[in-house]
């Protein structure tokens, strides 16, 4: 038997070793790194509302008048006030007809697959699904059938090919966190309706940033009403931590009796309920808007200059910029170089994505500014001319 020691020298050998930085601080668009200071440009915290100051004196608010704890899982000792209160405002942000919060985006995804679907069924899942996704799919025990991804004719030519027994559940991101593209959710919807089958589409990316009034990709695409279950996270552009699912009301009855990691695990304490409130409102607001605004302009800015300087990059989302560098050696080299110049952009390796398709997945903040982004790209082109990259 193979001692864990050997297994992690392997992984150093195939440059796949992980370790975690130390960040002084609060997350914000500069950081202290492990003691010294750098532009961050991997966070997921999008608008900047981590630190927001609304979003912590609701959490401070809070903590002092309902503690620091939920006690248990809500069918135990049953929900608080702001449990109840997020899940209406929720509902109401997301137009749907109720929403149930899961304690995190992997917990939801791990909990409602499975307990949407079982052995009879079959899922379609875009190849380039969240682990989260394909951690729920195998837990569920349903056949699993891979599409190739965002290929509408070959998901159409594989429901043909593969009726079920029972149910048939297609999961797609709705912005896909890797690539920063979106899924055709339009054709999505066209296939789902002419098969009969159930939608799941996880926005962890798109809600708070995507839309008119920030919504998500539904809302983007126009398919709000199409989709069956809508996964969102509080723990990305909405600067808090948490998610939950927007659908029917039928659908969250049936979750609350169904979906085990909510049935069986502590429910979210009161900060996080508070802050979340407190982002939602944020989001909904005429500063949210403005800050998807300025997002979205430096979404623009950012790709077509790195494109200019011929880096290989994909999607058109706002916030999130991957450059492709190919192996995980050449990824990890650039994410050291570019720390030595003060930017913390991470590299990105297998398993997270497909072997030979490493990349930086650059990802901005509405408060970065202009002159922080612009300094950003000339280090970037800088170094990648110097590893050969560009
Ligand atoms: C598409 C997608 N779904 C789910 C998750 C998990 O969300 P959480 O971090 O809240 O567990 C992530 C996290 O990165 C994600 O990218």
């Amino acid at each position: 038997m193979r001692t864990f020691g050997e297994e992690l020298a392997d992984l150093r050998g195939q440059g796949l070793f992980r370790r975690m930085r130390r960040v002084e601080g609060s997350q914000g668009g500069r950081i202290t790194l492990d003691g010294r200071e750098a532009l961050l440009l991997c966070s997921n915290n999008y608008l900047g509302l981590a630190g927001h100051p609304l979003l912590k004196q609701a959490a401070i608010r809070a903590v002092e008048q309902y503690g620091a704890g939920s006690g248990s899982a809500r069918l135990v000792s049953g929900n608080m006030e702001l449990h109840e209160a997020l899940e209406s405002r929720l509902a109401a942000f997301k137009e749907s007809e109720a929403a149930l919060l899961f304690n995190s985006g992997y917990a939801a995804n791990i909990g409602i697959i499975p307990a949407v679907v079982g052995k009879e069924d079959v899922i379609f899942s875009d190849q380039f699904n969240h682990a989260s996704i394909v951690d729920g799919a195998r837990l569920s025990r349903a056949t699993i059938v891979r599409y190739p991804h965002n290929d509408m004719a070959a998901l159409r030519q594989l429901m043909v090919a593969h009726p079920a027994k029972g149910r048939r559940l297609i999961v797609t991101e709705g912005v896909f966190s890797m690539d920063g593209d979106m899924a055709p959710l339009t054709d999505i919807v066209a296939i789902k309706r002419e098969f009969g089958a159930i939608l799941m589409v996880d926005d962890a990316h798109g809600a708070g940033v995507l839309g008119a009034n920030g919504r998500g990709t539904a809302e983007l695409c126009g398919v709000k009403a199409d989709i069956d279950l809508q996964i969102g996270t509080l723990g990305k552009a909405l600067g808090s931590f948490g998610a939950y699912v927007a659908t029917s009301r039928e659908l969250v009855e049936y979750l609350v009796n169904r979906a085990r990691s909510f049935i069986f695990s502590t429910s979210l304490p009161p900060a996080v309920l508070a802050a979340s409130l407190s982002a939602i409102d944020l989001v909904d607001s005429p500063e949210g808007a403005a800050l998807r605004e300025k997002l979205a302009a430096h979404g623009r800015r950012f790709r077509a200059t790195l494109k200019d300087a011929d880096f290989e990059t994909t999607g058109s989302a706002p916030h999130i910029v991957p450059i492709f560098v190919g192996e995980a050696e050449s990824a990890m080299e650039f994410t050291r170089r570019l720390l030595e110049e003060g930017l913390f952009i991470q590299g990105i390796r297998p398993p997270t994505v497909p072997a030979g398709r490493c990349r930086l997945r650059c990802t901005l903040m509405a408060t970065h500014t202009e002159r922080e982004l612009e300094g950003a790209v000339e280090v970037i082109i800088k170094v990648g001319k110097g590893l050969g990259i560009i």
